[in-house]
């Protein structure tokens, strides 16, 4: 069967086309020169591929122009020529989609991207868990309506001590293992967090009412319970009439608030130099409810702060009339409520900074 000899069809002939040019090439020489070229075809980019969509499907391409070619064959071979031009086409669209996943390829030579994996996670921090209990402790007083004051980490000796009621040589001064610094005798890291109130007191106004979160250090051996920094929260009331009583209720609502409303209280007399009469506040165990276990040593209570009614020596020490003013104060370490709250059983895990601890507080 002779096909009418269409040039244009040789412009894409890879192969020897002049051996074509010489006779005039059937349709079915025509398809198999076209099949050869299209099974050795082996597109290594986007712009390959495209170009043989082009010249074999296209709308002006090979697969169309051989069609219009079948006018011209003789009704009893269009049959034979009709399968096949069909799997010709067949070929070429097969191949095209076997390289499909080029066309979502970068160019060639720059970088690839699979633009169907999923994303790179980002990890997300966690809040450290002091700083939680440090935020829920101020928030529950916040309630209260105090307000949080703050002061510095290196205090000199009449803030840290003298002015809370422990003028030098008090024996006071040696249940806190002070670290001085080098460079100044009378500058010391301050042992606790009391030190705000006496700056507190010094300048604002009265009536206070502060809570006061912050980190403060003594001369510990670092052990599992005692480390050489750590973090307290102070808190002080003083205005007209305050009471003991005004202590024992606000101390109330913070356990309620932060342990749940079954947690009962007990206040055991103390000794603090700056308070007058001083307790020191135990709740009952929040792990064993009082049955005994080794959070409360089996006494069913844990020892959570210490507290008491401001001495009146130390309002004195900043002109403060204790005959007109009065005021509570409390100091609770941080890391004895985030010990009960979650059950660190070791302080050195707050400052060891491993992930696998603190990955546990994820989302608080
Ligand atoms: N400053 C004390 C300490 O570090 C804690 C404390 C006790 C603070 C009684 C107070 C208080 O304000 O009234 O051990």
């Amino acid at each position: 069967m002779q096909l009418g000899y269409a040039s244009h069809i040789f412009q894409v002939f890879t192969l020897a086309d002049t051996q074509y040019l010489c006779g005039m090439p059937s349709l079915q020489e025509q398809i198999q020169v076209l099949e050869q070229e299209i099974n050795a075809f082996n597109p290594t980019d986007a712009n390959e591929l495209e170009q043989f969509r082009i010249k074999f499907l296209g709308t002006k391409g090979l697969v169309k122009q051989l069609s219009t070619e079948m006018k011209s064959v003789p009704p009893e071979g269009r049959r034979e020529a009709g399968l096949m031009l069909n799997n010709f086409k067949k070929l070429a669209e097969g191949k095209y989609e076997a390289f499909s996943q080029l066309k979502d390829a970068a160019p060639s030579g720059g970088p690839t991207v699979d633009i169907t994996l999923p994303g790179a996670s980002i990890p997300a921090g966690t809040r450290h868990p002091l700083k939680v209990v440090e935020n829920e402790i101020v928030s529950i007083f916040e309630r209260l309506g105090f307000s949080v004051a703050t002061g510095p980490e290196i205090e000199d000796d009449w803030h840290n001590f003298t002015s809370l009621n422990m003028p030098e040589h008090h024996t006071a001064r040696d249940m806190q293992d002070t670290f001085y610094v080098a460079q100044n005798p009378d500058w010391v890291l301050r042992t606790h967090t009391s030190s705000v109130q006496a700056r507190i007191l010094e300048t604002q106004p009265l009536p206070v009412r502060i809570i006061c979160p912050g980190r403060v250090y003594r001369n510990e051996t670092i052990s599992a319970r005692a480390h050489c920094f750590f973090h307290q929260c102070e808190g002080l009331y003083v205005d007209k009439n305050v009471s003991f009583a005004d202590l024992k209720q606000t101390l109330y609502y913070f356990v309620t608030e932060m342990f749940g409303t079954d947690t009962k209280v007990r206040f055991r007399p103390s000794y603090f130099p700056f308070t007058e009469p001083s307790a020191e506040m135990d709740i009952s165990c929040t792990v064993c409810s009082g049955s005994g276990c080794s959070l409360c040593k089996h006494t069913g209570w844990v020892e959570i702060l210490g507290c008491g009614m401001v001495h009146p020596n130390m309002l004195r020490n900043f002109g403060i009339d204790p005959d007109e003013y009065t005021g509570f104060a409390f100091g609770m370490g941080v890391e004895r409520i985030t010990q009960i709250k979650f059950q660190v059983n070791d302080l050195r895990l707050y400052s060891q900074n491993d992930v696998r601890f603190l990955k546990q507080f994820q989302g608080l």
